[in-house]
């Protein structure tokens, strides 16, 4: 994948082939952020059901962070001292520079690599991470490679360890264009902390990178990668975060 496809990772779709790529980087992020402080996609209540299954994880935790951004959002969930080695990944440069910032506090050797996830899972030692981690990242990638993720995830977690899952996910029996034109209506009519361009931006980039599977699919692809235990941690409309293990 080149940069300029990166670039169509996340809600900046109009990408003018001799923009400044920190400048599409730095609008999209924005909009991100925007959508984060004003809780449109539930990182609060998201983050609040993870930091509760992390309290009763015996610790400090080996972590693999797949799409992580610039891995604020983890940063926030976890506490210095349950972290003993972070390796985060994401297409985009510019947000791994941030990513190094938010770990700071955790003092602990962080591998940042701006690499496609399922190769860096399939470079990833066996048995080496207690958790996987993904946040909305998963429902870009086709049904293929989200089963090649769990196959992978299977090989390189410890005994024990689990894969935590945050995304979107289609309703049960809801089919792709059903679930863009509910979740593009709700961001018309709701997501009005945003300006109306910020909103079609958004809308853009669910059209073109949105492939959400439904939890029984996601339930089913974990199964024959043999993690055949699940549990949903939460659940708000299209949101859900969910943990997996052997
Ligand atoms: C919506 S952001 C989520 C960032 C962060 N995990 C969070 O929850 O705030 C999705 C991120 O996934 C990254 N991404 C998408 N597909 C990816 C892939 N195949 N490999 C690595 N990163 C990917 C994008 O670059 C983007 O930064």
């Amino acid at each position: 994948m080149n940069q300029q496809d990166n670039l169509n990772q996340f809600p900046d779709q109009a990408v003018i082939m001799d923009a400044d790529p920190i400048q599409i980087f730095r609008k999209a992020w924005g909009t991100y952020q925007k959508v984060i402080s004003n809780n449109l996609m539930f990182h609060r209540e998201i983050s609040y059901a993870i930091k509760q299954l992390f309290e009763t994880s015996p610790g400090p935790l080996r972590l693999l962070d797949l799409g992580c951004g610039d891995a604020s959002h983890i940063a926030r969930i976890l506490k210095p001292g349950q972290l003993a080695e972070y390796c985060g990944c994401d297409l985009f440069p510019y947000a791994l520079d941030d990513a190094r910032t938010s770990l700071q506090p955790f003092g602990i050797p962080a591998t940042l690599l701006c690499q496609d996830m399922i190769d860096v899972m399939q470079t990833s030692p066996a048995n080496h991470f207690d958790i996987v981690y993904s946040s909305y990242a998963l429902h870009h990638l086709p049904v293929s490679e989200k089963q090649a993720f769990f196959m992978e995830c299977s090989r390189i977690l410890r005994r024990n360890g689990c894969v935590i899952i945050v995304d979107v996910m289609r309703e049960e029996g809801e089919a792709r264009p059903d679930y863009l034109d509910g979740y593009n209506g709700t961001v018309s009519t709701l997501w009005t902390a945003l300006t109306p361009d910020e909103r079609e931006q958004v809308q853009e980039h669910i059209r073109n990178c949105d492939f959400p599977e439904t939890p029984s699919d996601l339930k089913a692809l974990a199964r024959n990668a043999g993690l055949t235990s699940s549990r949903r941690l939460e659940k708000q409309t299209w949101h859900e975060a969910w943990c997996f293990r052997a």
